[in-house]
């Protein structure tokens, strides 16, 4: 029997956002050669939110942070202790996210500030490395910040790609527990399918073929396919790392980049698909942030209650994968 991994750590308070400005179906139609019924049958999406001129990731990570403290009035900013953020369009190289956020909330110079690059696998791979510094006794509190601009970085004459994303941002607080609330953490990487989904920066050529336009690109068929076929072994893999099977989970939240691809990877696992949490339809892919986007609304419309169990699962370009098993509080 394998050791079982678990962290005396749960997630304490959960806040998102979405921008206000509002991309439908009907708009890309009326831009693109491309229909509402091609995105809806081939991806689920029917809207996507997305910022605004002056409205950067900061600004998301900021309002996403808000949004939690507003719903958990017992918890002050003051008291975190580290800093994490997951993002793949920060509004600079550096100064990092992580260290803007320390100084809009004023927060002391001994706060650790980490930004990773991890894409759409952000959000479970920030809970699993918060995980670590808590279970090592470095700190009590860490806040795990997901925020993209996907919209920023997406080529509006491709209809492949841009009708696919949006933006947004979700925040959750990591807190010591003396009994774990937080397992089976796993990670992983592809990086020979880093061609298939990628925006190049200060290096230009990639795979062969120079790209200055720093843009999104995706080869959205190699990628589906990456996902069904390596996925389930991941999810396989969190389980047996939580010591647990798959009739041990409640609800299943995985990365919300298609609904169609999650409704084929529902059935190779099998997980049912009334028990599979998503933001896909009224966000788009968010990146590292659909999944708080998919899970905070069941959260506060009480469909996940305290005593059950979400398996996390992150993917994304790299290509990255990180998951890992929540019970609820
Ligand atoms: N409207 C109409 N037709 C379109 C559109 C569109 N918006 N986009 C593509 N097509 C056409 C293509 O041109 C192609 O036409 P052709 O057959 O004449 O050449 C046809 O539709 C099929 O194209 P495919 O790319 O094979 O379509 P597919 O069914 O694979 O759907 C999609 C594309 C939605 C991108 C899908 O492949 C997908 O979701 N892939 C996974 C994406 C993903 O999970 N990304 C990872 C995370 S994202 C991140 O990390 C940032």
């Amino acid at each position: 029997m394998p050791t079982v991994v678990s962290a005396p750590a749960r997630i304490a308070a959960l806040g998102i956002y979405a921008p206000e400005a509002v991309l439908t179906n009907a708009d890309f139609e009326r831009r693109l050669d491309t229909s509402d019924e091609w995105i809806v049958k081939r991806t689920g999406i029917r809207r996507r939110h997305v910022v605004a001129e002056r409205q950067h990731t900061s600004d998301l990570a900021i309002a996403a942070i808000d949004d939690l403290l507003a719903h958990h009035p017992k918890v002050a900013i003051a008291d975190v202790d580290y800093l994490i953020v997951g993002s793949s369009t920060p509004d600079y190289a550096y100064p990092s996210v992580s260290a803007m956020l320390q100084a809009h909330y004023g927060l002391p110079k001994t706060v650790g500030a980490l930004d990773i690059s991890t894409a759409c696998a952000g959000f479970a791979y920030g809970i699993n490395l918060a995980c670590g510094l808590i279970g090592t006794g470095q700190v009590r509190r860490v806040l795990v910040v997901v925020a993209d601009a996907l919209t920023r970085s997406v080529d509006y004459t491709d209809r492949s790609t841009a009708v696919l994303f949006g933006d947004g941002g979700g925040a959750a607080l990591i807190e010591y527990s003396a009994k774990p609330a937080i397992f089976g953490m796993d990670a992983g990487a592809d990086g020979n399918g880093g061609k298939f989904l990628y925006r190049t920066g200060l290096r230009t050529d990639i795979n062969g073929t120079v790209d200055s336009t720093r843009l999104l690109r995706q080869e959205g068929s190699s990628v589906y396919r990456w996902v069904l076929e390596n996925v389930p072994h991941a999810v396989e893999r969190i389980l047996q790392r939580a010591g647990m099977s798959l009739d041990d989970i409640d609800w299943f939240v995985p990365h919300s980049a298609n609904m169609r691809m999650i409704e084929a990877l529902d059935k190779r696992l099998p997980f049912p698909f009334e028990r599979t949490l998503l933001s896909v339809e009224e966000y788009g892919n968010t990146s590292a942030v659909s999944i708080p986007l998919a899970l905070v609304p069941a959260v506060r419309d009480g469909r996940v209650r305290a005593g059950q169990r979400l398996l996390l699962m992150g993917f994304g370009g790299g290509l990255v994968m990180a998951g890992n098993v929540i019970e609820w509080r």
